[in-house]
């Protein structure tokens, strides 16, 4: 028989009413994982109990085991509950030394290709919350008003994508804390986001430039054309060396010629796409063929 999770993960449950064994959580993480590529080690017992208990209460259940019968049956419920598992942990700017390199390598060779009247696409691919595509936003703006005004008029647009309903519905808001914008050089948080009391807006020339939309990385991605940067940060690290080096491909080949490709710091390329990229810098890598 399966051991009993609850009170050796829940020290703060003092009633133990919920049923939680080890079968449970291998069954989840066995969902999770074809889901979204997500893998989950024991470690993360304490998280699955916690994050989902009020599901188990809302479907009236007490226990694991049949709230998992109905994932199993239920497409809706189950997209529910790997939403609620994902890690969204971002801030702004993060990351900084990925921004210098944006700045000053891709920055102008991107505003001299918007100027010619052709197309700018950049990637936020596991964008969570906004806050990583609004930083490049602002970034590719720059400190200037009036410059950042005709380069917003240009074809240019920010695909920011992420598999959990809930950091899409909150990166489509463009509302923080002000204190969140902190990291953010102060001409470009001046001149690219409006004080609403305890937030900060971002402005809507930013806004307008983004297209947000959700989107499971493992499953086919919707787009014609090819992209002048990818930033795929802090994603790839909760996914095993298979399906990680077949996302770095897929990456790879939806890189324009000379496109840029940034990973999360911990991350690092291997596998085929090795054959297409170039290490340019920390954890930033350009399609060279
Ligand atoms: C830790 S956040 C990283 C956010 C941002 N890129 C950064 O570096 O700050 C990881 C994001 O990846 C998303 N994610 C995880 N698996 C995914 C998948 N299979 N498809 C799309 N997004 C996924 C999660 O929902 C989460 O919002």
């Amino acid at each position: 028989m399966s051991t009993l999770l609850v009170s050796s993960l829940c020290p703060f449950d003092t009633t133990n009413d919920v049923i939680f064994s080890r079968a449970d959580f291998a069954a989840i993480a066995n969902i999770v994982y074809s889901e979204s590529g997500n893998v989950y080690t024991d470690g993360k017992a304490t998280l699955v109990y916690s994050r989902l208990t009020p599901r188990l209460r809302i479907h009236r259940t007490d226990s694991f085991a049949e709230y998992i019968k109905l994932v199993t049956k239920d497409a809706d419920e189950r997209r529910v509950m790997v939403n609620l598992l994902t890690t969204n942990h971002t801030y702004f700017y993060r990351e900084a030394h990925h921004y210098d390199h944006f700045i000053e390598t891709m920055r102008p060779e991107l505003i001299d290709k918007a100027m010619r009247g052709e197309p700018v696409r950049i990637w936020s691919a596991g964008c969570s919350s906004g806050e990583e595509v609004y930083s490049l936003g602002m970034a590719l703006l720059g400190e200037s008003r009036s410059e950042g005004l005709r380069i917003a008029a240009k074809d240019i647009r920010f695909l920011a994508s992420d598999l959990a309903d809930h950091a899409i519905e909150k990166a489509r808001a463009a509302k923080y804390a002000k204190s969140a914008l902190a990291p953010v050089p102060a001409d470009l948080r001046n001149h690219w986001t409006k004080s609403d009391g305890d937030d900060a807006i971002i402005a809507p020339t930013v806004q307008n430039l983004m297209r947000f939309r959700s989107l499971n990385l493992l499953h086919q991605w919707p787009f014609d054309g090819l992209f002048d940067a990818i930033f795929c940060r802090n994603v790839m690290i909760y996914f095993d060396t298979a399906t990680k080096e077949q996302l770095l491909l897929r990456f790879a080949q939806q890189l324009a010629p000379s496109g840029y490709l940034y990973i999360g710091h911990s991350e690092r390329l291997s596998g085929p796409a090795e054959a297409y990229l170039t290490a340019v810098g920390k954890t930033i890598y350009q399609r060279t063929t």
